[in-house]
C-alpha cells in the first residue's frame, strides 16, 4: 500500500489531534519544497519529498498530549518520549512498505552533521542529502514560530544561529545554500506575513494539495 494513500487521513489525524504540529508540518513542507527547489533538486522527486515533509512529525500522534503541548520544561522522561516519535513513524510506515524517502524523512530528521542527533547517532554524509536538507528547515520553522514554552525567535538571531551551528549540527555546505535562499526570498517570503495569514494558507494549502 502507497503512504500517498495514507497522506490526507494521516494528516487529518494530526490536525485533530494536535494543531500546532499540524501547521508546522504544513509550513515546514511547503518551505521544504522551495528550498529543494532553489537547490537544484530534479522536479521529479519534488513532489516525493514534499510528502515527505508533511508527514516527518506523524509520529507524534503517539505522544501524549500533556507533553507536547507543556508550556514548561520537559523532564528527562518526557523528553525521552518525544524522542520516540521519529522510531514509531518508522514502524508505521515500515509496515507499508513504500518509499525511503518518506521514511527516511520521517526516520533520521533529528540526526545532526556531528553525530549528536537520534535515534541512530548517524553523523555526516551518512544522513541522506535530502534529511540534511529538511532538518534544516525543521529546526528554522520550529524556532521562528510560538511554542508553548518559548515565543517565536525573529529571523535575524536565527540566522545568526544557523551560522554559528554550521558544521557541527548542520551541514555546512546546505546552511550557505539555506542562507542564501533566505536572502533571496525574504522580501516575497510567506514568514514574513501576520502569523494568521500563515496558518490560513497553510490550511488552504493542504485542502488543495491532497
Ligand atoms: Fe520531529
Amino acid at each position: 500500500m502507497a503512504i500517498s494513500n495514507f497522506a490526507s487521513a494521516w494528516l487529518q489525524g494530526l490536525r485533530q489531534y494536535d494543531l500546532a504540529t499540524y501547521i508546522h508540518s504544513i509550513r515546514t513542507a511547503k518551505y521544504f519544497f522551495d528550498f529543494a527547489r532553489y537547490v537544484g533538486i530534479c522536479s521529479s522527486e519534488i513532489k516525493l519529498l514534499h510528502l515527505s515533509a508533511s508527514l516527518h512529525d506523524i509520529g507524534k500522534m503517539a505522544i501524549p498530549l500533556s507533553i507536547l503541548r507543556k508550556k514548561g520544561a520537559l523532564s528527562t522522561e518526557e523528553y525521552c518520549q518525544i524522542k520516540k516519535h521519529p522510531e514509531i513513524a518508522f514502524a508505521w510506515m515500515t509496515l507499508l512498505r513504500d518509499s525511503d524517502m518518506v521514511t527516511e524523512i520521517a526516520y533520521l530528521h533529528h540526526e545532526r552533521w556531528d553525530g549528536s542527533g537520534y535515534p541512530l547517532g548517524l553523523k555526516g554524509n551518512a544522513i541522506p542529502r535530502f534529511v540534511r536538507l529538511f532538518s534544516v528547515i525543521d529546526v528554522w520553522d520550529a524556532m521562528l514560530n510560538d511554542r508553548p514554552y518559548r515565543d517565536g525567535i525573529p529571523e535575524g538571531k536565527l540566522l545568526a544561529y544557523f551560522i554559528q551551528a554550521s558544521g557541527s549540527l548542520f551541514d555546512p555546505e546546505i546552511v550557505d545554500a539555506f542562507l542564501k535562499w533566505r536572502r533571496k526570498s525574504t522580501a516575497e517570503s510567506i514568514s514574513t506575513a501576520p502569523r494568521f495569514v500563515v496558518e490560513q494558507t497553510v490550511a488552504l494549502y493542504v485542502v488543495n494539495e491532497f
